[in-house]
């Protein structure tokens, strides 16, 4: 199919963001038809420069009293209008896709209020955030359709950094992240050295999207479940590939945010080279400069710093390489596809000093215990399953102490590629073993989800300061579903 659209979701004339986007709304529904195969959307190199302006996702709107933020996020359908007679219906929060941006310092206390206007049960985690258990929209805690309920919990000291909220509901959360629920959590410290040093900041939510023949959001196919979803539009801020301004000279601090269920993403600059500066749990020790490129698992974080160049009119497109993540049938690849275009505009831009050290970061205490998890199942012959169980809410997988530092070896002994997420906390990596060869972490960084790719071992080492139940498991929202989802109760030494 080569049908075009354009999409035009927003407010207004201004809102008006187009793109062709590659036709192939049928795509992915005839069996047999994996994700990526097909038109990807905009191929890398072959689509025009993006018209559509860069926007960065509403600011979830708070009353701010002393120290205390209190906000509400509605879940509920919404239509939004992609422009060409396409209208869909999204699930979403706050009637935005992506959802609102909250925005909070270190030491704030947040009461959320969730309402849930959806037709199913609903949660809301606060992905790789240190909030008590209870409040963690656990599965295990479900919010039903019509109902309320509040969250509420304080950002501790020295977590600043990139985080994203979705739901975490029993057996749909997959559904509900791909029909539109998912938005970005950003803590602040008011001393941040980027921040203090001029960088802009950029929110850059990464989603995709599959509509069907009838421009609806598509359902899952079979293959979906196995491979996971990938859409066959990429989104940032809900724009294909915007168009962000930049100054010659301005540099400017992208908190990338891979929201999609399973697309990898492979980012390259499109000219230069990026500058990291966080990872999931905010900023790095020191920045690592000379990228020229960065993968992005499903639900990663990473802060780069690009600065702009050239004469006005400068275009330079950051974008997405294809990344083969699975050897069954060619599943699980995720296309390559334009991200975002920085053009040069005119204006004194400040100049950037990055320091050379951004914070310290301590090397977790050696391990006192360790824990080996593997991570099984093709989704054919053998179901998605750690420790060769499928998840089951009732049951406790795990137990550890609050405080202590344990070790885990986690095992991927399968054909594709896990992202392996731990609820509650923030971790370290510690190497990488793949065909006998082990490789230590090149930098110490704070870690909630790692890509433990097919084959290989990922040891981390682990402590959780907050008692009750956290989850683990894959962030490829269908293997999670699916079973490869954990309990790890923490406990208080006896
Ligand atoms: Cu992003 Cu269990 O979550
Ligand atoms: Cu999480
Ligand atoms: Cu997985």
């Amino acid at each position: 199919m080569d049908r075009r659209c354009f999409l035009s979701w927003g407010t207004g004339a201004a809102g008006l963001w187009l793109s062709g986007c590659g036709g192939d709304s049928g795509m992915g529904t005839g069996p047999g038809m994996g994700p990526g195969v097909g038109s990807p959307g905009p191929a890398a190199g072959t689509s025009p420069p993006s018209a559509l302006a860069f926007a960065p996702p509403p600011v979830a709107s708070a009353l701010r009293t002393g120290n205390l933020v209190e906000l509400t996020l509605t879940a509920a359908p919404a239509t939004l209008d992609l422009g060409n007679g396409l209208a869909p219906e999204f699930w979403a929060f706050n009637g935005s896709v992506p959802g609102p941006t909250v925005e909070a310092n270190e030491g704030d206390r947040l009461r959320i209020t969730f309402r849930n206007r959806l037709p199913l049960a609903s949660t809301i985690h606060w992905h790789g955030l240190p909030v008590p258990a209870n409040q963690d929209g656990n599965p295990m805690d479900p919010v039903a359709p019509g109902a309320d309920r509040v969250y509420e919990f304080t950002l501790p000291a020295g977590c600043a950094g990139t985080y994203w909220y979705h739901p975490h509901a029993h057996l749909t959360t997959h559904e509900q992240v791909f029909r539109g629920l998912a938005g970005m959590f950003i803590v602040r410290d008011p001393l941040d050295p980027l921040s203090r040093a001029g960088a802009t900041d950029v929110p850059v939510v990464v989603t995709d999207l599959r509509l069907d023949a009838q421009g609806r959001i598509a359902p899952n196919t079979g293959f979906d479940m196995i491979g996971g979803r990938i859409g066959s539009l990429l989104l940032v801020n809900g724009r294909i590939a915007p168009r962000l301004a930049v100054r010659d000279g301005e540099t400017l601090r992208l908190r990338v945010l891979n929201a999609c269920s399973a697309r990898f993403l492979e980012l390259t600059p499109g000219r230069g080279a990026f500058t990291q500066v966080a990872s999931d749990g905010g900023l790095l020790g020191a920045p690592v400069a000379g990228l020229s490129s960065v993968r992005v698992a499903p639900a990663e974080r990473v802060e780069l710093l690009v600065t702009g160049a050239g004469p006005v009119g400068a275009l330079a497109t950051l974008q997405t390489r294809a990344h083969t993540g699975a050897m069954m049938m060619g599943g699980a690849s995720s296309p390559a596809a334009n991200v975002l275009t920085l053009e040069t505009i005119s204006g004194p831009a400040v100049a950037v000093t990055v320091p050379a050290i951004l914070r310290p970061i301590s090397e977790l205490p050696a391990a006192t215990a360790t824990r080996r998890i593997v991570l099984t199942g093709d989704g054919m012959m053998s179901s998605f399953a750690i420790n060769g169980r499928v998840f089951d809410m009732g049951r406790i997988d795990a137990v550890m102490r609050r405080g202590e530092v344990e070790r885990w070896d986690v095992v991927n002994d399968s054909f594709m590629d896990h992202p392996f997420h731990i609820h509650g906390t923030q971790f370290q990596v510690v190497s990488r073993t793949a065909s006998g060869r082990t490789t230590p972490e090149p930098w110490l960084a704070w870690k909630d989800t790692v890509d433990v790719r097919a084959g290989e071992t990922v040891a981390i080492k682990v402590r959780q300061e907050l008692p009750g139940l956290r989850m683990f498991h894959c962030h490829i929202l269908e293997h999670e579903d699916a079973g490869m989802m954990a309990t790890l109760s923490v406990v208080d030494a006896p």
